[in-house]
C-alpha cells in the first residue's frame, strides 16, 4: 500500500502499510468497539501469562509489544476513574502492552515515554506547538487534546505487565465534548481547522514508541529525559499539585530518574510526587 493515499480506517492492513516495529505491534488487535482497550490488554495479558511464574522472564509468553486498537469505546476510562469521550471513525484509543524488566518504583518512566512518543509524532504532523503537562497530559496551549493511562499489575515485588493506554483526539468536533470539560479541552482539528489522517498518525506514534522503548531497554534512560525537558511545560513554573486528597503548592524544579515531579515548596522543603493532577499557576515563571 505504501505511496498510495492511505484510507482514515484502522484496520490491519492500514497501519501495517505504515509501520512495522520489531517490539511495539509485532501483533495488533483490532475491534470496531469495545469496552477499553486497556480492559482488553489486561485481559489479553493474563490470559497469555496464566500458568507462568510471574518472576520468571523466561516463562513469559511474549506479549510485550501487543497493541491493541479500537476504532470506539463503550466505556473508556481515564485517570481518576473519569470517562474518556470515545466516539467511533474520529480519534485513536489503543493500548500497548509492555513486560520491562524495571522494579514497580520505576514503571512511571513508562509514562514520560508514551507522553514523548505522543508529542513528538504529533508534532511532526501538525505545526502546533503540542506540550507535555507532567505527567500524563497532551496539550495545545492550555487544552488538552490528549492522555495516557499506564495501569500496571505487579506479582512479588516484579512488574508482570503494563497496560499503557493513549487516546488522542483527532477529528472530534468540539460539540462532542460535553459543556464542562470544553472549556479546557479540544481536538487536533478543532485547534488546526484540518483534517487528520488517523492511521498515518497511528503509525507515528507507533514509530516514535518503538524508538524510546529500545531506548529505555538499553539503559539511556537520561536520553528519554533530556527529551522530554524539552517537550514539556511544566518545570519552571509554580504550580498546585493535587494529590492523595490534598494540594499543594510550589515550584516545579525537575523530574527525578524515575519520572517523579520535584516540587520545592515555599519551606524550602523538596518533595517528590510519583502521581497528581498539575494546575499551572498563572504567570508563574
Ligand atoms: C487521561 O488523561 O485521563 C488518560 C486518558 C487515557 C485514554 C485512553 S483511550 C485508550 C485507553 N483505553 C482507555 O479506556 N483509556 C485509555
Amino acid at each position: 500500500m505504501s505511496g498510495r493515499i492511505i484510507p482514515d480506517i484502522l484496520t490491519k492492513e492500514t497501519v501495517r502499510a505504515v509501520f512495522k516495529g520489531d517490539i511495539i505491534g509485532r501483533e495488533m488487535i483490532f475491534y470496531e468497539v469495545t469496552s477499553s482497550t486497556n480492559d482488553r490488554a489486561m485481559e489479553i495479558a493474563r490470559q497469555r501469562n496464566s500458568g507462568v511464574d510471574p518472576g520468571s522472564t523466561s516463562q513469559r509468553k511474549g506479549i510485550d509489544g501487543i497493541v491493541i486498537i479500537a476504532d470506539a469505546q463503550e466505556c473508556g476510562r481515564g485517570r481518576f476513574g473519569r470517562d474518556w469521550i470515545s466516539p467511533a471513525g474520529m480519534n485513536l484509543y489503543f493500548t500497548v502492552l509492555l513486560e520491562p524488566a524495571f522494579s514497580p518504583k520505576e514503571a512511571s518512566i513508562v509514562t514520560l515515554m508514551a507522553s514523548v512518543a505522543v508529542v513528538s509524532a504529533i508534532r511532526e504532523h501538525v505545526n502546533q506547538n503540542v506540550v507535555i503537562k507532567w505527567p500524563n497530559d497532551i496539550l495545545i496551549g492550555a487544552k488538552k487534546i490528549g492522555g495516557i493511562l499506564t495501569e500496571m499489575k505487579t506479582s512479588g515485588g516484579s512488574i508482570s505487565f503494563i497496560a499503557l493506554g493513549v487516546g488522542i483526539n483527532v477529528n472530534m468536533p468540539l460539540n462532542m465534548l460535553p459543556d464542562d470539560i470544553r472549556s479546557f479541552a479540544a481536538s487536533l482539528k478543532a485547534e488546526t481547522g484540518e483534517n487528520i489522517n488517523r492511521v498515518q498518525l497511528l503509525g507515528g506514534v507507533l514509530t516514535k514508541l518503538e524508538y524510546w522503548y529500545k531506548i529505555l531497554l538499553e539503559g539511556r534512560r537520561e536520553a528519554l529525559l533530556n527529551e522530554w525537558m524539552i517537550l514539556n511545560s511544566t518545570i519552571g513554573n509554580k504550580v498546585s499539585v493535587k494529590t492523595r486528597g490534598t494540594v499543594i503548592s510550589g515550584k516545579a524544579e525537575g523530574i527525578s530518574n524515575n519520572g517523579e515531579l520535584l516540587l520545592r515548596l515555599s519551606s524550602g522543603t523538596l518533595e517528590k510526587l510519583c502521581s497528581g493532577e498539575v494546575t499551572i499557576l498563572k504567570d508563574s515563571r
